[in-house]
């Protein structure tokens, strides 16, 4: 058992994307949208869509197997497993129960946790806290999502916006001086109809009319969100920073939820912070969801882009509302010797 007290920090990561690839051109024979359209006001160029036999837990799958061997950690070394979806395979059980057995991973506590696009950065504080209080020395934190089955594919406004992906960590103790620095997480449930699937739960279950009157969907309204997620992010982040007694100089890297670059260029505008120095996928992958920092990471983890001791900043939104920021000094798990406590 680690130390009560020991910062938590990524020791390893993955990420899956299906093979499939839907482009914009694509779309433009299933509804009333351009190319162009969508490249100028959403910076997405293509998607990925799951085949018809996957799930998002095979995606969700994938990306920890790869995490765990990034990782050098057996399935049987974990705790506990957290995944952050708003896709699961079914209502119940959670997918978070699924990975746990197909990986085999026989000592793990499992659940998901729903906080819209933001539930990575929330799963994430959820497993450090158990680091820190020296409880679990492993937890897996999954954001994985099948986007493109619950959007509706004749409402332009949202079916050309969302991707299918995945992206997996492994996190545990990390030497002192590295790992999760501070943590903000936020809610404003007087926006949750802004962004909602009317249909499917309690309030209004499943029958012939809620099929018929296309409710099992994405409902959004996309300019009101937009304007939560610039001031989530860029305000958001500049608060976090500050109650971390951190100033905009010291990031070395911004990774935001990757839903519009037109949101991820004004929270960057917001915080000064040059382009070079955004983590950005959104044009390969479109919205993943909670998928989309995760998967953002790891790509530049496994570039090397990301360097032993660099300060970097996540930052979320999403349904609910949900928004996040989560502070990290990253700990070089490639190249170092675990420390103490690992
Ligand atoms: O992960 C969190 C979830 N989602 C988000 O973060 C999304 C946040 N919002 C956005 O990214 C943007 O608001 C959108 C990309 C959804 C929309 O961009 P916008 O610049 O806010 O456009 P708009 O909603 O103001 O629509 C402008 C026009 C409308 O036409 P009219 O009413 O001006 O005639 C739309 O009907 O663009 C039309 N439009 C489209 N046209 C072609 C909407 N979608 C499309 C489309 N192709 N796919």
């Amino acid at each position: 058992m680690p130390e009560a007290g020991t910062r938590a920090g990524i020791l390893g990561m993955g990420s899956y994307v299906p093979e499939r690839v839907l482009t914009n051109r694509e779309l433009e024979k299933m509804v009333n949208t351009t190319d162009q359209w969508i490249v100028e006001r959403s910076g997405i160029r293509e998607r990925r869509m799951a085949a018809p036999e996957q799930a998002t837990s095979d995606l969700a799958l994938e990306a920890a197997r790869k995490a765990l061997e990034d990782a050098k950690t057996g399935p049987e070394e974990i705790d506990l497993i957290i995944t952050a979806t708003n896709t699961p395979d079914s209502l119940f059980p959670a997918v978070a129960c699924i990975v746990q057995d197909r990986l085999g991973a026989r000592r793990a506590g499992a659940f998901d946790l729903l906080a819209g696009c933001t539930g990575f950065i929330y799963a994430l504080s959820v497993a450090a806290q158990f680091i820190t209080s020296g409880m679990y020395r492993r937890v897996l934190v999954i954001g994985a999502e099948t986007l493109t089955r619950i959007v509706d594919w004749e409402d332009r406004n949202t079916c050309v916006l969302f991707g299918d992906g995945a992206g997996a960590a492994v996190v545990g103790p990390v030497p002192e001086g590295y790992g999760l620095i501070h943590t903000r997480l936020g809610s404003d449930g007087a926006g949750g109809p802004l962004l909602h699937m009317p249909a499917g739960g309690s309030r209004m279950p499943a029958s012939r009319e809620t099929v018929e009157d296309r409710l099992h969907f994405v409902r959004m309204n996309g300019r009101e969100v937009f304007k939560f997620a610039v001031r989530a992010c860029g305000d958001g982040s500049l608060e976090a920073l500050e109650e971390a007694g951190l100033s905009v100089e010291d990031v070395d890297f911004l990774i935001p939820h990757q839903a519009n670059i037109r949101i991820i260029e004004a929270a960057a505008k917001r915080l000064n912070m040059p382009m070079d120095r955004v983590l950005v996928n959104v044009d390969r992958f479109g919205n993943t969801s909670t998928a989309s920092i995760p998967m953002a990471l790891e790509e530049a983890v496994s570039l090397n882009k990301i360097k032993d001791g660099d300060n970097i900043v996540m930052t979320g939104f999403g349904a609910g509302l949900t928004w996040a920021v989560s502070i990290m000094r990253w700990y070089d798990y490639k190249k170092r010797e675990l420390g103490i406590g690992n």
